[in-house]
């Protein structure tokens, strides 16, 4: 087993993944915007959908949407708690009958098929997790799909803003007060991360170059018995359509979910979500600007990706 997918099990299966994962759009603006997208994407594009393979479906966010709309929904994940978590939500929803859940690492899909779902998607950066199977992962998810395919992955050009802004979470804050361990750490650090900030250009320059973020230091705290964040392999567009592309997958089209939002102040996005008419028409207008070609590198964290199999 490689080391990123060894890191990935640990970090994930934290007792408390399950639970914080379905914070996040309580808690962080830029993940209101990624989600919102993503719902906008899957709902705009369920004719002919009956089965669905969620890779990499954490918490529950689509496979549980997905189910509540009539899809019958595999939802797989390295990370019992995850699966914990999502299967008590599903429950609660009421659609547990039509969610089967499955430990399992998306490096080994060979339980299924050859085009044995209508719908694959993986969001959030699952495939990210799996370098250096990335390619070979997203071949593999293409391979089990039938008619429609989408993911989000980690974003390289997205990502490279992080190195000259370490206090950039800060910008997506919802509410200061909220208690939420990270935001209280966002809070307290962001003086500190000034502070301690100078300007590596090699850094940039072998994200940019390499695209892997993490490595050595990961691995050798994973040694130590620790959970670091996972190996992540960011992709640049045009490198995500043609590994689709050769795989097969026709009429592909990318968005940057965040690249609007991202321009936007702390304060002013936090005006535009405590008013629900607004929240509606921006989300509504992230959409349509984050779809367009020009900006799909510069969405918050994750590249999406949306692709057909004729
Ligand atoms: C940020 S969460 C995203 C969850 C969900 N897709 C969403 O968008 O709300 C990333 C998920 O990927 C899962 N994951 C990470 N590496 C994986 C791997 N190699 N195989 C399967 N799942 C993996 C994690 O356990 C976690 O649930």
């Amino acid at each position: 087993m490689d080391y990123s997918q060894k890191i990935s099990k640990r970090h994930w299966n934290q007792p408390d993944k399950g639970e914080r994962e379905v914070a996040r759009e309580q808690t962080f603006i830029d993940d209101i915007v990624q989600k919102s997208h993503i719902e906008k994407e899957l709902l705009a594009n369920l004719t002919g959908i009956e089965t669905v393979f969620d890779g990499g479906g954490g918490s529950g966010r689509f496979s549980i949407l997905l189910a509540a709309h009539g899809c019958h929904v595999t939802h797989f994940d390295i990370s019992k708690p995850m699966l914990d978590k999502a299967s008590q939500l599903a429950k609660a929803a009421g659609v547990e009958e039509r969610i089967t859940f499955v430990l399992g690492a998306l490096e080994d899909l060979s339980a299924y098929a050859d085009r044995s779902f209508d719908l694959v998607i993986s969001f959030d950066a699952p495939i990210s997790y799996t370098w250096p199977n990335q390619e070979q992962v997203i071949a593999n998810l293409v391979r089990i799909c039938k008619k429609r395919i989408m993911l989000s992955v980690s974003s390289r050009l997205g990502t490279l803003p992080y190195l000259a802004n370490p206090t950039s979470k800060n910008q997506f804050i919802l509410n200061p007060d909220c208690g939420d361990p990270y935001v209280d750490w966002c809070i307290l650090n962001y003086q500190n991360a000034i502070d301690q900030f100078s300007f590596n250009q090699p850094a940039c320059m072998d994200l940019l170059e390499h695209g892997r973020m993490g490595g050595d230091a990961e691995i050798a705290e994973y040694e130590k018995g620790g959970a670091p964040w996972p190996i992540t392999y960011t992709f640049l567009p045009d490198e995500l359509s043609r590994i689709l592309h050769e795989n097969g997958v026709k009429n592909i089209q990318l968005a940057g979910p965040g690249a609007y939002a991202r321009t936007i102040p702390n304060e002013i996005l936090c005006k535009i979500m405590r008013d629900p008419a607004q929240k509606s028409a921006f989300l509504d207008f992230c959409h349509i600007f984050d779809q367009n070609p020009y900006v799909c590198g510069m969405g918050k964290d994750n590249l999406f990706a949306k692709g057909e199999i004729l």
